[in-house]
């Protein structure tokens, strides 16, 4: 599969696994979320939690919200509807830098169910979108960052353990961090973080 299309239903094709069915078009969902007009909202509300919540602010550092509300609208839009008018990233590639863990997504998780019931979407259609995300989870969870093939450290940001050799502030809680203390190191951003924020220590990052 090329990293930027979204694996496809097969349904039509005969070989329909359940992790497939649950791509495909859903326009009941589509509707029951209030179309273009409904998803817009609840994922403006949803990233206005998402930019203000200590544990997943920090990875949308120097990303725009308006851009990150429009790749998801076209994401989730492309799948509810079967139109593919989707040209972002495979999330697989758009989170090889990010270490995420299960707890963080299912965090993420609640924050989208909170917000999509806060816009009159049921409990049991809200369930629906989190089985849609349910089936990347595998791609996105993981305990390390990944190397995209063919692409050297200076584009792909990852976080890697870093003993420092000059005295700074840790870039979230303003803590002071010491020379010969561990940090975990953004490459892409910069941001620094100390060992309370980020655990970290010689065997890398926990
Ligand atoms: C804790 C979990 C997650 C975190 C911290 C996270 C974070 C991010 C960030 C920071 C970006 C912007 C990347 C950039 O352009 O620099 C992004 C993009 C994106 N995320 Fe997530 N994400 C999470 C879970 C998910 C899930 C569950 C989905 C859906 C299955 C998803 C779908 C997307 C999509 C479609 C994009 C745009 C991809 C592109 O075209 O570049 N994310 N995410």
């Amino acid at each position: 599969m090329s990293e930027s299309r979204l694996p496809v239903s097969r349904s039509e094709e005969h070989n329909s696994t359940p992790r497939a069915r649950r791509l495909d078009p859903d326009p009941e969902l589509w509707e029951a979320i209030g179309g273009r007009s409904g998803l817009r909202s609840v994922l403006q509300d949803f990233y206005t939690q998402v930019y203000s919540d200590s544990q997943l602010a920090p990875f949308f550092e120097g990303v725009r919200q308006d851009y990150v509300v429009d790749k998801q609208f076209s994401f989730l839009r492309s799948i509810l509807t079967g139109e593919r008018n989707y040209f972002g990233n495979h999330p697989r590639k758009a989170h090889s830098w990010m270490v995420i863990s299960p707890e963080l997504f299912d965090h993420r998780e609640d924050l989208l169910e909170t917000s999509l019931i806060r816009h009159g979407v049921t409990k049991v259609m809200a369930l629906r979108v989190r089985r849609i995300d349910d089936v990347f989870r595998k791609a996105i969870i993981k305990k390390e960052p990944f190397r995209l093939k063919g692409r050297g450290p200076a584009m792909d940001g990852e976080l890697q353990a870093m003993r420092m050799d000059v005295g700074i502030l840790c870039d979230f809680c303003e803590a002071e961090v010491t020379v010969g203390d561990w940090v975990s190191y953004h490459t892409r951003t910069g941001k620094t973080w100390c060992s309370d924020c980020r655990p970290v220590g010689p065997r890398g990052i926990a």
